[in-house]
C-alpha cells in the first residue's frame, strides 16, 4: 500500500508561450503533476521538452518573453501563478528553493561562501547577527564540506564544482523550504561527485519532509533517485507513474523508447537505441493533439482526437490514444 502523502505542489493545466521573432512558441501546454511531502518527483524528457520552463514558470522566474497563458500551481493553498511578483520573491528562498546546473555561476563570485549562506539564514532562516556565522559553518559541515570554518572564507573560484554544488545545497535548504527544485543538478560533475551530490539532496529531503522536483534528461538518474517520474515530450506531459511501475510497464510509446535508449548496468552498447525523429517545431506544434504522432510507430487514425492525460491504472496516467 502506498503511504498517504500530502501534496506540497499541485500543478494543473500549466501553459506557457514565448513571443519570438519567428512567432509564438507554445513551450508548455496543459502540463500537470503533483509532488508529495518527502517525495522526489523526476521531470524527465529530451532537451527542449519543457522541463526548465515548467520550473521557471512555477517559481515566477520566466523571462519577459515568456508568459503563463493558463493554469494553476498550488503550493499548499497558494496559487503561485496568481501571486504578485513581490510576494513570489518572498516565497522563493523561504518556501521554494532551487539549485541549478553550473553551481559556480549561480554563486556570487565576489562574496565568501560562508557569508552567502549567512545572508540566506539572516533573510529566511531565522538567524541573528550573532549566530549567522556559526550557523553558516554548521550548514557547510552538514553538506559534508571538510574544515568548514576555513572553507567558509573561500570564494567560489577557490572551490571545485562539487564543493560549489554542496554550497548551493546548503543555501537552498538553509530556509527549510517546503519544495526544492533541482534542475540538472549533477550535469557537468564527474560521476563520483554526481553520486555524492544526489545522496546529499536525498538526505536533506528525507530529514525534513521537503518535496523535491528532480529535473533531468537522464532517465537512469531519475530511476535511481525518484519515487515518481513524469515524462515530458515537446511541452506536453505524456506519462506519470511511480518509478517502479513506469519502468516495468510504460504505457506511452515515447516512455518505452526512452527506457530502451537508457543504458543500464546490465545493458550492452549494442542494445542502445536513441529515440528516432526530433522534437516538433513548437511554433507549429498543435496545442491539443499528440505531439509525438510524427515520431510514433503506433500512430493510428484515433490519434487525431484531442488528447488529455487519462488514468491507465491507479496513480498511473498516460496521454496516448493507442497506449502499450
Ligand atoms: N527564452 C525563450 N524564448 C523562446 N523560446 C523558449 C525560451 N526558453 C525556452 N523556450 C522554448 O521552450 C522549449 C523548452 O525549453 P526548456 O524548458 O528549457 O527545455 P528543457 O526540457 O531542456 O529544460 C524550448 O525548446 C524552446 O522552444
Ligand atoms: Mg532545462
Amino acid at each position: 500500500m502506498m503511504a498517504p502523502t500530502t501534496d506540497v505542489l499541485r500543478v494543473e493545466d500549466l501553459s506557457v508561450a514565448f513571443q519570438t521573432r519567428g512567432g509564438l512558441v507554445r513551450a508548455l501546454d496543459r502540463v500537470g503533476f503533483t509532488v508529495g511531502a518527502g517525495q522526489t518527483m523526476a521531470l524527465v524528457g529530451e532537451s527542449g521538452s519543457g522541463k526548465s520552463v515548467t520550473a521557471y514558470a512555477v517559481m515566477g522566474l520566466l523571462e519577459t518573453a515568456g508568459r503563463v497563458t493558463g493554469g494553476r500551481a498550488f503550493l499548499g493553498q497558494t496559487d503561485l501563478l496568481a501571486t504578485p511578483p513581490r510576494t513570489m520573491a518572498r516565497i522563493r528562498g523561504r518556501r521554494i528553493a532551487m539549485i541549478f546546473q553550473n553551481p559556480r555561476a549561480a554563486l556570487n563570485p565576489i562574496r565568501a561562501v560562508g557569508k552567502q549562506i549567512a545572508d540566506v539564514l539572516l533573510r529566511h532562516g531565522g538567524a541573528t547577527r550573532s549566530n549567522a556565522r556559526d550557523r553558516a559553518i554548521e550548514a557547510l559541515r552538514a553538506v559534508g564540506i571538510p574544515d568548514p570554518a576555513r572553507r567558509a572564507k573561500a570564494y567560489p573560484f577557490e572551490l571545485s564544482g562539487g564543493m560549489c554544488q554542496r554550497v548551493m545545497i546548503a543555501i537552498a535548504v538553509a530556509a527549510r523550504p517546503d519544495l526544492l527544485i533541482a534542475d540538472e543538478p549533477t550535469t557537468g560533475l564527474d560521476v563520483t561527485t554526481q553520486a555524492v551530490v544526489m545522496d546529499l539532496i536525498g538526505a536533506m529531503a528525507r530529514g525534513s519532509g521537503m518535496a523535491t522536483i528532480l529535473i533531468t534528461h537522464d532517465l537512469a538518474l531519475a530511476a535511481e533517485r525518484a519515487n515518481r517520474i513524469a515524462v515530458m515530450h515537446a511541452g506536453h506531459m505524456v506519462e506519470e507513474a511511480d518509478t517502479a511501475t513506469l519502468l516495468a510497464r510504460p504505457r506511452h510509446p515515447y516512455t518505452a523508447r526512452l527506457i530502451a535508449a537508457t543504458p543500464t548496468a546490465a545493458g550492452s552498447l549494442a542494445s542502445l537505441q536513441s529515440v528516432p525523429g526530433g522534437l516538433p517545431d513548437l511554433r507549429q506544434a498543435d496545442r491539443l493533439h499528440c505531439r509525438y504522432a510524427g515520431r510514433c510507430e503506433r500512430r493510428q487514425d484515433a490519434c487525431d482526437a484531442v488528447l488529455t492525460m487519462r488514468p491507465a491504472a491507479p496513480g498511473h496516467a498516460v496521454a496516448c490514444w493507442n497506449p502499450l
